[in-house]
């Protein structure tokens, strides 16, 4: 039998841990034979709740769960971690600035990095899902140098499948026959959905989406706002966060990242750039990639036409302005 993986999710008392956590216990995450150790962190006002989830855990009667942690401390919730699902975060709430937001969750994520190198396994994969996104993961890959770079990721695959979703819904086909759309940069209101090379499969072969959707006009307006908008939404329709969708992407991205993806179809993540496409590198930026043993590439060589190209700068420079804000709290 496999050694069980460790798998830290911070902010498990909330939303999103709520509908995740049953998730990586019955095996969607990681596989049907693959054993796991979850461990829980949230903070001390948090922490009957989850004991709460602690306690479902144990009645949910999970055959591949070998062990939960259910803690608010730090250390001991990094403790030998082998994947950490960052959730924990204060939330945008009505009327509270963005700066506000931001300075608060940056310096969550300087300390969460610092644990994390100290105590997670040299070689931890880290997804962080909590907003704003991609600058968090900015900083903790700062902050966590001993970590290797690569390993540091953000979640745009909720994003991905959103876009995937409406081509299918359009199209009236099954979302499993389209493919490769593309998310680019933040996870923010500026992303940019990319149709331009996403095909579907059809009885006569891989069609490209330009070539079935023939309303330009739909692809380049509505298409990428309905997805660019989608959080917002699904919260104003909730009164919650997208907290079903958010979770099964965490699945679907951990679970390509480490058991890889299918041959000729590619994934959105947020990852380090290294220049590719012209975004500055060290920026956590949404780029389409495919993964095998364990370690993700950029889809390289992919056109792109001036529409695409003023849509990915926008959101690099939306990026590289959330940067130095970060930058300014930590002083
Ligand atoms: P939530 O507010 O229900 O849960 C957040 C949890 O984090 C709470 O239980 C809170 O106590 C905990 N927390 C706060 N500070 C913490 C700290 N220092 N350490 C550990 N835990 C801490 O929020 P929800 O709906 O579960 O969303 C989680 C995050 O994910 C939010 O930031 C949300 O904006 C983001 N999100 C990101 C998406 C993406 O696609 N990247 C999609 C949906 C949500």
């Amino acid at each position: 039998e496999k050694e069980p993986v460790k798998v830290l999710v911070t902010g498990a008392a909330g939303q999103i841990g709520y509908a995740l956590i049953p998730m990586i216990a019955r095996g969607v995450m990681l596989g049907p034979d693959q054993p796991v150790i979850i461990h829980m962190l949230d903070i001390e006002q948090a922490a009957e709740a989850l004991h709460g989830v602690e306690m479902e855990l144990i009645d949910g009667a999970f055959p591949l769960l070998r062990g939960v942690v259910a803690t608010t401390d730090v250390a001991e919730a990094c403790s030998d971690v082998n994947i950490a699902i960052m959730l924990g975060g204060i939330p945008r709430t009505e009327g509270m600035e963005r700066k506000a937001v931001m300075s608060r969750n940056v310096s969550i994520y300087k300390a969460q990095a610092l644990a994390l190198e100290q105590h997670a396994a040299a070689d931890c994969k880290v997804l962080v899902v909590a907003n704003p996104a991609n600058t968090n993961a900015l900083i903790l890959k700062e902050f966590a140098p001993s970590i290797p770079e690569k390993n540091i990721t953000c979640l745009t695959r909720l994003d991905h499948n959103r876009a995937l979703g409406q081509i299918a819904e359009k199209l009236q086909e099954h979302v499993s026959d389209v493919k490769n759309v593309i998310i680019w940069g933040n996870h923010s209101s500026t992303q940019y959905p990319d149709v331009n090379h996403a095909t579907v499969t059809t009885s006569s072969g891989e069609i490209s989406v330009r070539d079935l959707i023939a309303d330009d006009k739909w692809l380049n307006t509505e298409f990428i706002t309905t997805v660019q908008q989608r959080g917002a939404a699904i919260i104003k329709a909730r009164k919650h966060s997208s907290a079903l969708s958010a979770a099964s992407a965490v699945c679907d991205h951990i679970h390509d990242w480490v058991l890889g993806t299918p041959e000729g179809t590619w994934v959105s993540m947020g990852v380090c750039s290294y220049g590719s496409y012209g975004i500055t590198p060290g920026l956590i930026y949404s780029f389409p990639v495919t993964c095998q043993n364990g370690k993700w590439s950029i889809v390289q060589g992919l056109k792109i036409d001036e529409f695409s190209r003023a849509k990915m700068d926008a959101t690099a420079n939306e990026l590289l302005e959330e940067k130095s804000l970060a930058y300014s709290f930590l002083g």
